[in-house]
């Protein structure tokens, strides 16, 4: 998309991130999941966002760093009461600029791997987040399942558009306007925010991953899939799942002692 970037979607999506998508109604069972994983051991979340889950994370007393590409996302969790628990560093999730600190556990939630829509840098990202874990570190990942048949699907049809109303109120419309092409993997969104004020444009990019694909690219960066649920509560991943969360580990790993 011509004239977007790293620091794009971050950028303008803060002032209505929270509102949109505070309430995920998985943060809790996410943030249970990931402390048990982290078990103790310094967190790395990237994409972190406005800190929907890196401020419940610290709060749970992990050392917690988050990196972002953008500045409003970061003063936005900065601002937060607990912000000052989390150690935000403003930078490129493919390769973040933290010399050779290591992780228990490095996060990359809700889908946000997907922001990278060049799938070099999807891969980039997996080695250098590999190559930050401490030894018995896991690399936890969640993102949709693009569900065979859905638009946007492998089965050979074109691009396919789609206009729908998010918000309609009395003085205030967002209309999601989107393009998604099975060929390339790709989603181009808008959320036109229409109010008396004027426009806003909030526009996103993704490139989707399948589960085998990610499982693919995890086993280039040295990883192998250790678990995947269809949600943070654990259920079973399973053909039907519209969403997975996967845990890596090394490969060469040992099996954990019961
Ligand atoms: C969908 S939000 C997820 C935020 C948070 N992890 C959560 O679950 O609520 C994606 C975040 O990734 C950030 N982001 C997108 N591309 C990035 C990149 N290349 N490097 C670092 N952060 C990026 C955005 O600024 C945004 O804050």
């Amino acid at each position: 998309m011509d004239g977007y970037d790293a620091a794009t979607y971050g950028d303008r999506f803060a002032d209505v991130y929270d509102d949109w998508y505070g309430q995920l109604t998985d943060t809790e069972a996410c943030v249970a999941a990931v402390a048990r994983l982290a078990d103790g051991a310094p967190l790395l979340e990237l994409g972190v966002g406005t800190g929907r889950l890196a401020l419940p994370l610290a709060a749970t007393g992990l050392p917690v760093v988050g990196v972002d590409a953008s500045t409003a996302m970061l003063k936005r969790l900065a601002a937060k009461p607990g912000g000052e628990r989390v150690e935000g560093v403003l930078g490129d999730m493919v390769d973040p600029p933290l010399a050779e600190r290591r992780f228990g556990v490095v996060l990359v939630a809700y889908n946000t791997l997907f922001n990278l829509v060049d799938p070099a840098d999807q891969q980039r990202c997996l080695v250098n987040a590999a190559r930050r874990l401490a030894p018995g570190g896991r690399l936890v990942l969640e993102a949709f399942v693009p569900a065979p048949g859905a638009p946007g699907d492998a089965a050979g049809r074109g691009p396919v558009d789609r206009v729908e109303p998010r918000t309609v109120s009395a003085d205030r419309v967002v209309l999601s306007v989107s393009r998604s092409d099975p060929a390339t993997q790709e989603v181009l969104g808008q959320y036109v925010d229409i109010t008396e004020q004027g426009i806003r444009l909030r526009p996103w990019h993704i490139r989707w991953s399948t589960p085998e694909q990610l499982d693919t690219m995890a086993a280039a960066a040295g990883l192998v899939l250790a678990d995947r649920w269809a949600s943070w509560s654990g259920e079973p991943f399973g053909p039907d799942a519209a969403a997975h969360v996967s845990i890596y580990e090394r490969a060469g790993t040992p099996p954990p002692t019961r």
